[in-house]
Parts: C-alpha cells; sequence; structure tokens
C-alpha cells in the first residue's frame, strides 16, 4: 500500500466514526484519495530547493499525504515541510499518524497546528510556497465573531469556504501556488463578488478541474455540493487556462487551453456550469481532435484597416479594384458580395502595397471576430470564393493554407462543422464576451481531414441538417489525421 492508500485506510475510518450532527457543523467532508490525486496533481513542481506547504482543514491529511507524494515522486530532492491545521481535536490521531507516514516516506518535516485557522492565520506572518486545500463549507452569519474579525482584516465573505481560500492566498509567498477544492458558489453571483474581484487581482488562475456527475464525487460522504477544483499562483496571470472535464473523479479527463479572459474576470469565471455543457465539451473533445496546424491550415486577421487603407478603398467598383470583404458581407452563414453597403467595397493599391494587403484568389473560410450580442450564433463563418485576389477587413479571420486558399471540399467541411449547434455550444461554455480571436481558433479542435471531405461532400443546408450531418460524420468516421 502506498501512502495515499493508508491514508485513504484513515479517512474512510475516521469519516465512519464521526457523529453526522457533528460532521455537518464542522464541514467534515474528507477527500477521496482520487480527488486527492487529481487535486494534488494540478500545481507545478516548485523550482527551488525546498518546498513550504500548508494544509488548512486538514482533516486526517489525505491532501497533505497527496501532495507530499507526488512532490517526493517527482522531484526527490526537494526537501518538503508541511505545515497542518486542523482545529478538532477528535482528528488528530489519524492525523499524526498520516504526518508521521509521509515524514518516513518523503523525509518532509511535518508541524501540526491545532488551532482554528482564521485566528491562527491573522495571527502570523508566516509565508508559504504551495497552499492545498478542502475547506470546511459553513455559511457564516453575519454578527458572528468570525465574521466581525474577517471584516476587520478586510475580508468581506459569506462562507467559511471562502475566507479559508481568502486566507490561503494572503499566506502565500509571491508566485507561490494554491489549490482547492470547493463549491463552484464563488465564481458567480453578487453573494462573492467582493472576493471574486480581490481573488482575481491578486493570483492569476492557472488549471480548472471539474467534474460532469460532481455528487458522485463526494458520495461516500453525503456531500451533494457542485465541487470544483482550482490551481491558481499569486501574483501571476498565465495566458492560457487548461480546464480539465472529467465525468467524476475515477473516471479519465478531458482537457482544453483556453485564453485566460474567456475564462476569468472580475465578474463571472465560465467554466462548464450544467452537466449538458459538460456533456457539449465532453463530446468535441472526443469527436473533433485535429488541431488547425494539424491539418496544414492556419488562421489569421484580415489585413486590410479600414480608417488605415482609406485612399484605396471605393464605394463603387474601378478598373483594377478587387473586392473588399467585411463583417457586413456575411449574412446567414453566406459571404456575399458587393451587398451595396454604405462601406467601401472594393480595394485598389498600387503592386507593392497590394502583395501586402492582399491574398491570392482561392477558398478561404472567413470567421467574424465580433458577433453582436443579439446574434444567433457566437461563431459566424462563411466560405468565399474567387479567382481574383481578395482584401479581407482585419475584423475577419480568415482560415488559409499557407497564405493561399484550401481546398474547397475541405473548407466547405469547415463551414458546416463551424456553423454547427454542437460546436456553438462549446465555444458558448468557455467564452464569456462575443470575441473569437485567431488564438481562440488555434487553440480549438477540429474535424480530420477525412471528416472535412466527409461533411464537405454532404448536402446539408440549414440548421437541422447540419447538426444531424455533424454528429453522424463525427460520431461515426474514424479520426484519420
Ligand atoms: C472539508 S474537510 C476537509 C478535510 C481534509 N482536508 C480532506 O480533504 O479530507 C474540512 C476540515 O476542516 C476542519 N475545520 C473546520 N473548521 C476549521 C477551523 N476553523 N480551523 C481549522 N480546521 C477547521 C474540519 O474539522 C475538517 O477536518
Amino acid at each position: 500500500m502506498d501512502l495515499l492508500e493508508r491514508a485513504e485506510m484513515r479517512r474512510t475510518k475516521m469519516l465512519a466514526s464521526l457523529d453526522p450532527d457533528e460532521q455537518a457543523a464542522r464541514g467534515q467532508y474528507f477527500t477521496p484519495h482520487q480527488a486527492a490525486r487529481i487535486i494534488a496533481s494540478l500545481p507545478r513542481v516548485p523550482e527551488g530547493a525546498s518546498v513550504r506547504v500548508l494544509d488548512p482543514g486538514a482533516g486526517s491529511g489525505i491532501l497533505t499525504a497527496a501532495i507530499a507524494d507526488r512532490l517526493h515522486h517527482e522531484r526527490p530532492d526537494l526537501r518538503i515541510r508541511v505545515t497542518v491545521v486542523e482545529d478538532d481535536a477528535v482528528l488528530h490521531g489519524a492525523l499524526r499518524e498520516t504526518l508521521e507516514d509521509v515524514s518516513q516516506r518523503t523525509g518532509a518535516t511535518v508541524r501540526l497546528v491545532g488551532r482554528d485557522f482564521l485566528r491562527w492565520a491573522l495571527s502570523t506572518s508566516e509565508k508559504f510556497d504551495l497552499v492545498i486545500q478542502n475547506p470546511p463549507y459553513a455559511k457564516l452569519r453575519s454578527s458572528s465573531e468570525e465574521q466581525t474579525l474577517l471584516r476587520a482584516s478586510g475580508i468581506v465573505v459569506p462562507n467559511m469556504y471562502a475566507a479559508f481560500l481568502a486566507l490561503g492566498l494572503r499566506m502565500l509567498s509571491d508566485g507561490g501556488q494554491q489549490v482547492a477544492i470547493t463549491p463552484r458558489s464563488w465564481m458567480n453571483g453578487t453573494y462573492y463578488s467582493q472576493f471574486r474581484h480581490e481573488l482575481v487581482n491578486a493570483a492569476g488562475v492557472d488549471k480548472i478541474y471539474t467534474f460532469e456527475s460532481r455528487s458522485k464525487v463526494f458520495k461516500d460522504t453525503g456531500v451533494l455540493q457542485e465541487s470544483i477544483v482550482v490551481s491558481m499562483t499569486k501574483c501571476h496571470t498565465p495566458e492560457y487556462v487548461t480546464v480539465f472535464i472529467s465525468r467524476d473523479h475515477s473516471s479519465k479527463s478531458s482537457h482544453r487551453t483556453v485564453a485566460y479572459d474567456d475564462v476569468v474576470t472580475p465578474d463571472f469565471i465560465h467554466v462548464p456550469a450544467t452537466e449538458e455543457d459538460a456533456a457539449a465539451v465532453t463530446w468535441m473533445a472526443t469527436h473533433a481532435t485535429q488541431s488547425l496546424a494539424d491539418l496544414g491550415l492556419s488562421v489569421s486577421t484580415g489585413r486590410v484597416v479600414d480608417f488605415r487603407s482609406r485612399d484605396m478603398l471605393y464605394k463603387d467598383y474601378v478598373p483594377g479594384a478587387v473586392p473588399m470583404l467585411n463583417a457586413s458581407h456575411l449574412r446567414g452563414g453566406v459571404a456575399r458580395h458587393p451587398i451595396g453597403s454604405k462601406k467601401p467595397e472594393w480595394f485598389r493599391a498600387d503592386e507593392e502595397r497590394a502583395s501586402k494587403l492582399l491574398v491570392p484568389g482561392g477558398t478561404y473560410v472567413l470567421i467574424k471576430r465580433f458577433s453582436a450580442k443579439e446574434e444567433r450564433r457566437r461563431v459566424v463563418a462563411a466560405t468565399w470564393t474567387s479567382e481574383r485576389p481578395v482584401a479581407f477587413d482585419n475584423k475577419l479571420n480568415y482560415i488559409h493554407e499557407s497564405g493561399h486558399g484550401m481546398n474547397p471540399r475541405e473548407a466547405r467541411g469547415l463551414w458546416i462543422f463551424l456553423n454547427s449547434s454542437q460546436l456553438d455550444h462549446y465555444f458558448r461554455v468557455f467564452s464569456g464576451h462575443t470575441q473569437v480571436n485567431a488564438t481562440d481558433l488555434r487553440h480549438m479542435r477540429f474535424p480530420s481531414h477525412l471528416q472535412l471531405q466527409m461533411l464537405g461532400g454532404s448536402a446539408a443546408g440549414n440548421q437541422e441538417s447540419i447538426d444531424a450531418t455533424v454528429d453522424a460524420v463525427l460520431s461515426t468516421v474514424e479520426v484519420l489525421a
């Protein structure tokens, strides 16, 4: 049996001996070992010679066992110094056993603080490099002693778990990491708004792990809260967030890398919220596996910025002009030109400037960078084919093959995929705003060449037939790169 399996035995023994009322009052819902392993897998392994680990509300110590086990496994030379805080003396026996085991197995130095975490945290200036926690869930009444204490130090939270998170963050050194499993209620809504603003300001979210069937994670402890695991770094905001999804804590996960601003805003943290959302993400992760780069394709932003190119733009056709396409030309999934728009629809320039701003004739997939809030779809795409070169406005992204047009049938396949409800649902789960950036498209996964060929060869036209075709082709056709 390894460290974690023995900690799991102590956890289940402890759980069985707890009085249910006391357990609920103290928020003693211990983490199953598979979930503990997931939580401990998220932070980066520190690079220094030693690491100070804090486990507030340690219970029987399963999170400490999981993180020490991982750190020691990945960096046997790392000096681990663990501090656990647990105010229920009933748990101290089991917790001490876990700490001894951790110390013997990993050489870690261990310390048990048998005090109330809030009061201890507010009274010490100690700092840590890694905080790992499953904090207790308990509403904080506004007149309670705890609430008064927290407010006096500038922490405004409606629940004990958020107080633990806020204090954990405060106790981190700059660049230190906190990983926690919590209810997801702090991620939106007004109750947690001040807490969320402060958290998002003080730390960057690196990874989020969500469970499709959240009620199953703590099945043996009776918790039906929706749980989520978040790993963050103090004073450092990454460019991307990795979002993991698995059915529950014992099944395989899929993950996606999403631009930071699409996931984390002070007003809202966007992660799959419903089982339907999670299912949409899982479906996409299973069936669309190719990046644009895998397909030999690229996405670029249109090169013509209208106010910088005024002298090259014409409302009406002039000899030698080529089509100038902007977002207004994309309607109902089709690119039409000319449409008699108020904006210039033609482009003409000398050879040198034309060579910088035009793309050669061919077939391209165009995608609007900004869709209006009221637009039915988040991703608005159309194909464009012309023999002559063409100018694309910089409010459009276009998919191409090394700067040239792409295979027309695959372009139509991409168009069908991008216009499917499956893609729209998937995209909305992650995107809080109405922009579709080129980097989003670079990180997205698409059907294989074969699947694109099949999609492109179908007669699908209306939404219903597009969705049915995407479902049939992606669910059944083997993925071939
Ligand atoms: C949700 S359990 C998690 C236990 C353990 N970390 C795990 O993951 O299995 C929360 C723990 O915090 C402890 N706790 C609750 N309030 C506390 C407080 N004010 N100070 C310290 N520990 C507290 C509880 O006794 C319980 O063991």
